[in-house]
């Protein structure tokens, strides 16, 4: 634990340095990966000899290359289930800031990444687009191991349209339509976001069923879908905020329309958890806040909505499906 950061700062680098895509299918020499990574290379003969040790990287002591272990893949850029995205992110100047200051966050219950981006987190991003599309790039890493999670713990054949929530650059909704022929989808999200999404469900053949529509969840939700989809939506805002977004969702939805929060539960207390650390980047980052089941059911009782299940997945989200009260 306490060497635990040397750990994850080694291979942010190795992102960083996309020496993963470099090595490819054919395992590589000190001085061409050095050449390619612009580093000097006895010291970068160091990393990699880390690397080996992690378990990412494999020296063939014959012909003295490095070659890429399984799970060495999945620091390439396109590989499936990559990782690449949530290192560039993790590993951002910024995100290293707020961390480093967590003391700040810990005294004012305020993100202590706002002092070093002077705006709160989505405020910059809307003015920063490549810093933008490095932490939507990780959003959308993550996405892709959780969507097919979430697919395989819903049953959407009963809705014909869905829309979600602040859907990112729309990595869950190609998923659920993919795996759904007949149901039609729409993203709800940033003006900032709207491009890269159109792109991307274009990209994934989806265009002709889904659409972009840009707005804002503290203003309105448009209405009349039968499944809305707050997918790590609600981990973002404080209790307020939340509640604000819930009201809109409340409003816009029909009396027999779901609302399904796809959310990291916490156990409670006395539990190792993945969501106990995304809880604390979410108090650095944007002042959020990861919850139990018992605050989720408070909060939707405020909006007018009650849990009706909670469907567990093989990924740390589960699936809350949330009906009017
Ligand atoms: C943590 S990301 C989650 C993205 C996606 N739902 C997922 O599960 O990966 C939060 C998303 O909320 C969007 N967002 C933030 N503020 C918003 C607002 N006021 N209205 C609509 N979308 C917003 C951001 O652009 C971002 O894509």
């Amino acid at each position: 634990m306490v060497y635990g950061f040397w750990v994850s700062r080694s291979l942010q680098i190795m992102a960083e340095l996309g020496i993963a895509d470099t090595i490819g299918d054919e395992p590589k020499s000190v001085e061409e990966l050095a050449q390619a990574s612009g580093t000097h290379a006895p010291a970068l003969r160091r990393m990699l000899r880390l690397l080996t040790g992690l378990g990412v990287l494999v020296k063939d002591e014959q012909s003295q290359r490095f070659g890429l272990t399984e799970l060495g893949r999945m620091l390439q850029k396109d590989s499936p289930g990559s990782v690449y995205g949530s290192l560039r992110a993790h590993g951002h100047l910024l995100s290293w800031q707020a961390w480093g200051d967590l003391v700040s966050s810990l005294k004012t219950g305020q993100p202590s990444v706002e002092k070093f981006m002077g705006d709160s987190f989505f405020g910059y991003m809307s003015k920063h687009p490549e810093d933008a599309a490095i932490f939507n790039g990780s959003m959308a890493a993550y996405q892709s191991l959780n969507a097919p999670a979430v697919v395989g713990a819903y049953d959407f054949s009963t809705a014909k349209s869905v829309v979600d929530v602040g859907g990112g650059t729309g990595t869950l909704l190609a998923h659920i339509l993919q795996s759904h022929p007949n149901l039609r989808g729409a993203l709800f999200e940033l003006p900032h976001v709207k491009a890269e999404a159109t792109a991307r469900l274009s990209n994934l053949g989806m265009a002709s069923r889904s659409e972009v529509l840009e707005g804002n969840f503290f203003e309105k939700i448009p209405s009349g879908y039968d499944i809305y989809i707050l997918s790590q939506i609600l981990h973002d805002w404080d209790d307020e905020r939340s509640l604000k977004i819930l009201t809109n969702v409340r409003e816009a939805m029909h009396p027999g329309a779901k609302l399904l929060i796809v959310e990291t539960v916490l156990p409670g207390d006395n539990v190792s958890h993945f969501g106990n650390l995304y809880d604390m980047a979410m108090l650095v980052l944007v002042g959020g806040q990861e919850r139990t089941g018992t605050e989720y059911t408070a909060l939707l009782e405020k909006a007018g909505l009650r849990i009706h299940r909670v469907l567990p997945t093989y990924m740390p989200p589960s699936v809350v499906e949330v009906v009017p009260a």
